[in-house]
């Protein structure tokens, strides 16, 4: 009893830093939450990561099905990316019961309401906090902590990889390749980094967060997006000059005429916050009716700050406190109609 058996699947920069947190501050988790989790399975491509980490031999499991029928799992952690396998993963974990955890935005962006369907269906939870924000706890403020609110606007820094390939540019005088490589060798940028850079990721974010701010379905592929990939030394430096920064902006805004989306680089005036928020930060600002305008700031990739996301929602789950709003709410869009039929 309070034994929490986790299962990961994944284990590269996101999971080696998950896996890493659970088993090196196991004690202190458990002194703090009163329940103790463990790794028990690591499900990945290879061990390589993990071994170099030190994630004993043991743990590491090929046979997916294995884990599934194994009741001492009670989540699974899905934290490979990408939509065809990672898809599938979550659904067979969700179909067994088990709750998951994930950081996939890009998943989540194209098939959330659909998973989320599943998982009420088998009264399971997901939790999704790690896929926008990286460390920043976003997803809890807009489903938990600005509930009283109606949502006006949001706008933002929701991709490292961007923030830091600016940032160098800006800072340094850097050259976009240059910047590029050294945004992947700080582990910030997808394995594919043409997500990052065309602006798709930030869409993937914008996506989640603004359905869930805005209480719309918001489809992806209406988002107009303009990444940074169509930028050069020179537009960041004649900005400069007049005293702008170029930053990644992804932007919402609920208006007479429906919700108003959009991700493009944006020139932001030095003495905006945002033009000091600078390498992997990200920050995002919310404007809700009776709170006014707050703002979020913190690590948004990384392994360390996204498997800081990524824990704290393994320990709600088994806490039984994830999303609880989901269960309750018409947060997401495509909610079912139980959730409507419970407001008066
Ligand atoms: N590639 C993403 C970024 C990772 O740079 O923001 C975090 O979602």
């Amino acid at each position: 009893k309070g034994q929490y058996g986790v299962a990961l699947v994944g284990c590269g920069i996101v999971g080696g830093g998950t896996a890493r947190i659970l088993t090196q501050d196991k004690t202190f988790l458990q002194e703090r939450t009163g329940i103790s989790l463990y790794l028990k399975y690591v499900t990945s491509r290879n061990y390589t990561n993990a071994r170099s980490i030190g994630i004993p031999e043991d743990l590491y499991e090929q046979d997916y099905d294995k884990v599934l029928s194994d009741p001492d799992v009670f989540v699974v952690v899905e934290l490979i990316g990408g939509l065809t396998d990672a898809k599938r993963i979550i659904i067979a974990a969700l179909e067994a019961g088990k709750h998951v955890v994930t950081a996939n935005k890009a998943l989540m962006a194209h098939y959330g309401p659909e998973l989320f369907a599943l998982a009420r269906k088998k009264n399971v939870t997901i939790g999704f906090e790690a896929s926008c924000g990286g460390g920043i706890p976003i997803v809890k403020v807009i489903t938990d902590g600005l509930l009283a609110n109606k949502i006006e606007a949001m706008y933002g820094i929701v991709n490292g990889t961007c923030n830091h390939i600016l940032t160098e540019m800006t800072e340094k005088g850097e050259s976009y390749q240059q910047a590029l490589k050294s945004a992947q060798e700080a582990g910030l940028a997808e394995a594919d980094p043409t997500l990052d850079v065309t602006g798709m990721d930030s869409v993937h974010k914008l996506t989640i967060l603004g359905s869930l701010a805005f209480g719309e379905r918001v489809d992806l592929d209406s988002i107009p997006v303009t990444g940074i990939d169509t930028l050069d030394l020179y537009d960041i430096e004649s900005g400069k000059e007049l005293g702008y920064i170029m930053k990644l902006l992804a932007i919402g805004q609920k208006t007479d005429k429906g919700l108003a989306l959009s991700v493009a680089p944006a020139f932001v005036h030095t003495v905006h916050p945002l033009a000091r928020i600078s390498g992997a930060f990200n920050a995002v600002s919310i404007y809700g009716h009776a709170v006014g305008h707050t703002m979020y700031m913190g690590r948004g990739a990384g392994s360390s700050p996204t498997a800081s996301a990524v824990v704290s929602d393994i320990i709600a789950t088994a806490l039984g406190i994830t999303s609880k709003a989901f269960e309750t709410l018409n947060l997401w869009p495509d909610r079912t109609q139980k959730a409507r039929q419970l407001a008066p």
